[in-house]
């Protein structure tokens, strides 16, 4: 089967910082990818250059084999990745229906006056927020800054379904919220794969990583230290010694200079 996503020989410098080494990393059709890894271990990078908003230094990018080039989020979401980060995207002073559509807004009239239809954006913005679980009424006119962390999460992801993007990426998205929106986000990365969406999810918590994902890759300064974790297989304690690379192999090996 064609991967969705495949990234090959990805490398990234910020300056003379080297962020991520050689890396190569797929996603799979309607697969649920954990990305783990220290602080620091190249997570975001990785995901902030799939999603255009970093650029890479060397590698290539191809998505259903084939070579695809992305400098820019506008690049990104044309090739159906959607990235949902921890401090979400969102622009706070505009409203609920303005931010689900921000970039892409559905128009009326005659084209030359490019007026924005509020009207089917209210509608729809309304019906994507029962979808994704806001079921208290909360006017789609409402600002983003009225709303709670989880509520606006739930419009992040509200607006990669409505896009129908291939691939959506969670950056940290339970950080900072409730016991309940933390829920309703798990259970939204656990639904992805049955609404033909593919997904990468970081999270600090690796439990939830593992209630929700299909496979893990790990990540340590800047390189991919196991790509096929079946979380299913694999114990806690066992990704974690990978995660801060105390394995048995290395204890034994490195002294030996
Ligand atoms: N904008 C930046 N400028 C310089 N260095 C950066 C920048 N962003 C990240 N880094 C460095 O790149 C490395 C990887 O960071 P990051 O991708 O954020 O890791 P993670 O998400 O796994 O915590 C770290 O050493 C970090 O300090
Ligand atoms: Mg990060």
């Amino acid at each position: 089967m064609t991967d969705l996503i495949r990234m090959e020989r990805i490398s990234k410098f910020y300056g003379k910082v080297q962020a991520l080494d050689d890396v190569s990393f797929s996603v799979r059709e309607k697969e649920i990818v954990g990305l783990l890894g220290d602080n620091g271990a190249g997570k975001s990078t990785l995901i902030k250059i799939l999603s255009g908003a970093v650029p890479y230094t060397t590698g290539e990018i191809h998505i259903r084999g084939k070579k695809v080039d992305i400098r820019s989020t506008t690049d990104a979401i044309a090739n159906g990745i959607e990235t949902i980060y921890q401090d979400s995207a969102l622009v706070t002073q505009l409203s609920i229906a303005r931010n689900l559509f921000l970039g892409r807004e559905p128009l009326t009239g005659p084209r030359f006056l490019n007026r924005m239809d509020t009207v089917t954006m209210n509608r729809v913005a309304g019906e994507l927020l029962r979808r994704v679980g806001i079921t208290k009424n909360i006017p789609t006119t409402t600002p983003i800054s009225a709303l709670s962390g989880g509520e606006r999460q739930a419009v992040a992801i509200a607006r990669a379904m409505y896009f129908d993007s291939d691939l959506i990426i969670l950056d940290e998205p339970t950080n900072n919220l409730g016991v309940a929106e933390t829920r309703g986000v798990l259970n939204f990365v656990r639904s992805a794969r049955d609404r033909g969406h593919s997904c990468i999810f970081i999270a600090h918590n690796i439990h939830h990583v593992f209630q929700v994902v299909d496979r893990i890759v790990v990540l340590r300064r800047g390189t991919v230290v196991a790509d096929d974790i079946d979380p299913k297989k694999t114990s806690i304690e066992d990704v974690e010694l990978i995660i801060t690379g105390m394995t048995d192999e290395e204890l034994a090996g490195s002294p030996v200079h």
